[in-house]
């Protein structure tokens, strides 16, 4: 007895050491065992095909051969599956409580596997789940707080779910209009991405709002991708991209630096080529400038089956073992999102026995992977059952929504509001009264307001839940009542004209309103499917717009729902008043309505420059001084200007006003090691309480390296009740 019971004691003890010292860990570990940490295998392997339940002799039997150290994935990422949308977070956590005990009975070791998720804008895979506006949407709230805000929330559903790792946040800036992946983005200012990346980390990785002492983290977040992937030069989806050393200092690699000094535990690297050379291959940037540049010293993950892509995509690797042998020779990549079998750890396996990957490189990314698990608890991690119930019964909650809805109000963006009979269009003058012609194809579309990674990887198709999804028909018809909106549904997303369309019927419905509402933009997408051949807007929306204008001569209010700066052409000049509302989330179109009606005073601005035209595209509000454009002047004569896009980035108008005055520099010289305070004074000198952003940017006149235009330096967003003056 006294022996059984120490043996007991002595295994408990090895158990808890290991959390304390991973390197004794490690001591114990074999060649299978070590390799095992560094795969990532999709939940979709482990699947009864076409059903929701998982395959557990196959699990069981595939952990037994290969030790895994991660899984990654939803099942239901590809859509409903058995008419199942997706697991609740109780029902994800029996699945983390199966692969435990399956880690459990089946390995010596022991070792927690760390699941991983695109809880992307909110926590997409968590039936119930708050899903908030997207994070170009966050760019234009221009505010931390609700970046920290969507950070501590999507961790806590997340965890509810027993998922202690993130996908999140994207990093890259928003400057290839075209880019499928746009509305991932915070925008084209690395200031602003850094800001607002690093809050987004803070709220993912130390919410003490919601798990009070956070040692150990409860959710590791993933800066992502590393790097410059978010700038492909046709605007495809993993296409190539030319990075010179003096950009990718300036602009592209503040926000993962920012990321980096928040502690960041994780990185993914990124789908594209960079001159030539892989991301997944690159020593330049997965060595030399993450590591000893940048210091980074978490894990760092591969993205979606990029090491077999050396070989089937990029084509720089005859076999599939070479591939591995590069990515393993070349770089510190830690962990492989395999993710479908079992080839990356065969080869390796190989490979070190052959002698051509060191022990010691596999021994320092299976150390950097365990240094993250004991961060993150998983070594004694019990599935407590009440955290988990208080945990489980916040998935949803009102508060989160509320969140996501204040992220939608602060994030749409007002950028013309015409005077029309001496009345600006917006808000409505009538209020309540006020009746609408509502019409255009996202006008009542959750599935365009929401984008991708939602519910699924693609996004919804179908309409999203009832008692959470307000599109702007609802939004309208509940603040206005059914009576006062009139609505029909315009051309399709993708019309190429408006043929078939009964203008003669709109225009009856027409008479008597006071103004038209048209939706335009775009459905939903996500990564390369998303990928177009046309910035435009579809000729039909378009023209929709013009012929609407012409034949009623009411006022019309286009409202864009799209996740990337679709071209207006004449659509702009046709319309009293426009507002950007990119992809709000579920309830974006509450926010919209509230907006219409002035019970919210718009304050969201352009976190990107909005192209005008097809050939004026990159060129971001920071460009060089010698980015020009031509205009005629007269016969055979022109004259050379700043480009003009539709809108600039920081636009965004109000209801009220501001006047600045009285700016005030502590110095008007200083040298590098010195700081500056800067002051201005700003009045709200309008009729309404209203949030606005103020923003400073600075320029250099002359530099040896060429200045760019502008560059922001600080925004800080503040709430201007009105000023009564007394005299
Ligand atoms: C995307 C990543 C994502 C990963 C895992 C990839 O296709 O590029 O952003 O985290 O899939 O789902
Ligand atoms: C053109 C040259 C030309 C020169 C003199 C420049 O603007 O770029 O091609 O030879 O003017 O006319």
């Amino acid at each position: 007895m006294g022996l059984m019971l120490l043996s007991v004691l002595f295994a408990v003890m090895a158990y808890a050491t290991y959390a304390n010292d991973i390197h004794l860990l490690l001591d114990k570990m074999t060649l299978g065992e070590k390799i095992g940490q560094m795969v990532q295998i999709d939940i979709s392997y482990f699947m009864i095909p076409n059903t929701a339940k998982v395959n557990y002799t196959l699990m069981e039997s595939y952990i037994r051969q290969y030790p895994i150290g991660s899984m990654l994935n939803s099942p239901f990422s590809g859509g409903p599956v058995e008419g199942k949308t997706g697991w609740t977070a109780s029902e994800w956590r029996e699945l983390m409580k199966d692969i435990a005990q399956i880690v459990k009975d089946n390995t010596k070791l022991n070792i927690p596997v760390i699941y991983g998720i695109d809880s992307i804008h909110g926590a997409t895979f968590v039936k119930g789940a708050a899903l908030f506006p997207q994070a170009i949407n966050i760019g234009a709230t221009f505010n931390p707080s609700i970046a920290l805000s969507v950070g501590e929330i999507t961790s806590k559903d997340t965890r509810a779910a027993g998922i202690p790792w993130i996908f999140a946040p994207v990093l890259g800036l928003g400057l290839q209009p075209l880019w499928a992946r746009f509305a991932e983005t915070f925008g084209e200012d690395p200031y602003l991405a850094a800001q607002l990346g690093a809050s987004v980390i803070t709220g993912l990785q130390n919410s003490e709002k919601y798990f009070g002492n956070t040692t150990p983290k409860k959710t590791a977040a993933c800066m992502k991708h590393f790097i410059a992937y978010s700038i492909p030069q046709d605007g495809h989806d993993r296409s190539p991209v030319q990075l010179p050393d003096r950009l990718l200092r300036e602009l592209y690699l503040p926000s993962f630096q920012a990321a980096i000094d928040a502690n960041v535990l994780t990185a993914m690297e990124s789908y594209q080529e960079v001159g030539g050379v892989p991301m997944v291959s690159s020593k330049d940037y997965l060595t030399n400038l993450i590591r000893k540049e940048m210091n980074f010293t978490g894990f760092l993950v591969t993205d979606y089956a990029e090491i077999e892509n050396l070989h089937n995509w990029h084509m720089v690797s005859s076999t599939q073992k070479e591939a591995v042998l590069l990515a393993m020779q070349d770089t510190t990549i830690d962990m492989s999102m395999v993710p479908l079998d079992s080839t990356f750890y065969e080869y390796l396996y190989q490979l070190v026995q052959e002698g051509n990957v060191n022990i010691s490189r596999i021994d320092e990314s299976v150390l950097r992977i365990l240094e993250v698990k004991k961060e993150l608890g998983l070594f004694d991690m019990e599935l407590d059952p009440a955290e988990d119930n208080s945990l489980t019964q916040s998935v949803g909650e009102q508060a989160d929504w509320d969140v996501s809805l204040l992220g939608a109000e602060e994030s749409i963006t007002l950028v013309k509001n015409n005077v029309v009979n001496g009345q600006a269009v917006l808000p409505f003058s009538k209020g309540t009264t006020t009746k609408v012609l509502l019409t255009g194809p996202t006008a009542n579309s959750s599935a365009s307001q929401t984008g991708g990674w939602s519910i699924h990887w693609q996004g919804i198709y179908y309409e999203y839940e009832e008692n959470k999804k307000v599109t702007v028909l609802r939004g309208l018809q509940t603040a206005l009542t059914e009576a006062n909106v009139v609505y029909t549904p315009g051309p399709a997303l993708d019309a190429t004209s408006t043929t078939g369309i009964d203008f003669t019927a709109i225009t009856a419905l027409a008479q008597d309103v006071d103004v038209i509402v048209v939706c335009v933009g775009e459905g939903t997408y996500a990564e390369k499917p998303g990928d177009i051949n046309d910035l435009a807007l579809p000729q039909g929306q378009i023209d929709y717009i013009s012929e609407l204008a012409t034949l009623t001569g009411k006022p019309i209010v286009t409202i864009m729902i799209a996740g990337r700066p679709r071209l207006f052409h004449t659509a702009v000049s046709v319309s009293s008043a426009v507002l950007l509302a990119y992809q709000p989330g579920p309830l974006g179109g509450q926010a919209i309505t509230e907006i219409l009606l002035g019970t919210v005073i718009p304050s969201g601005r352009l976190p990107f420059t909005y192209p005008q035209d097809e050939g004026n595209v990159m060129i971001p509000y920071h460009h060089k001084y010698s980015d020009q454009c031509v205009v005629s002047t007269g016969f055979h004569s022109t004259s050379y200007i700043q480009c003009i896009p539709e809108w600039t980035f920081g636009t965004g108008l109000s209801y009220t006003s501001f006047v600045y005055s009285n700016l005030q520099l502590s110095a008007t010289t200083i040298n590098e090691n010195q700081d500056i305070t800067i002051s201005v004074d700003v009045e709200n000198t309008g009729n309404y309480d209203a949030k606005h952003t103020v923003m400073m940017f600075v320029y250099d006149l002359y530099r040896r390296v060429t200045p760019e235009y502008k560059l922001l330096k600080r925004s800080v967003l503040y709430f201007f009740v009105l000023y009564q003056k007394t005299n």
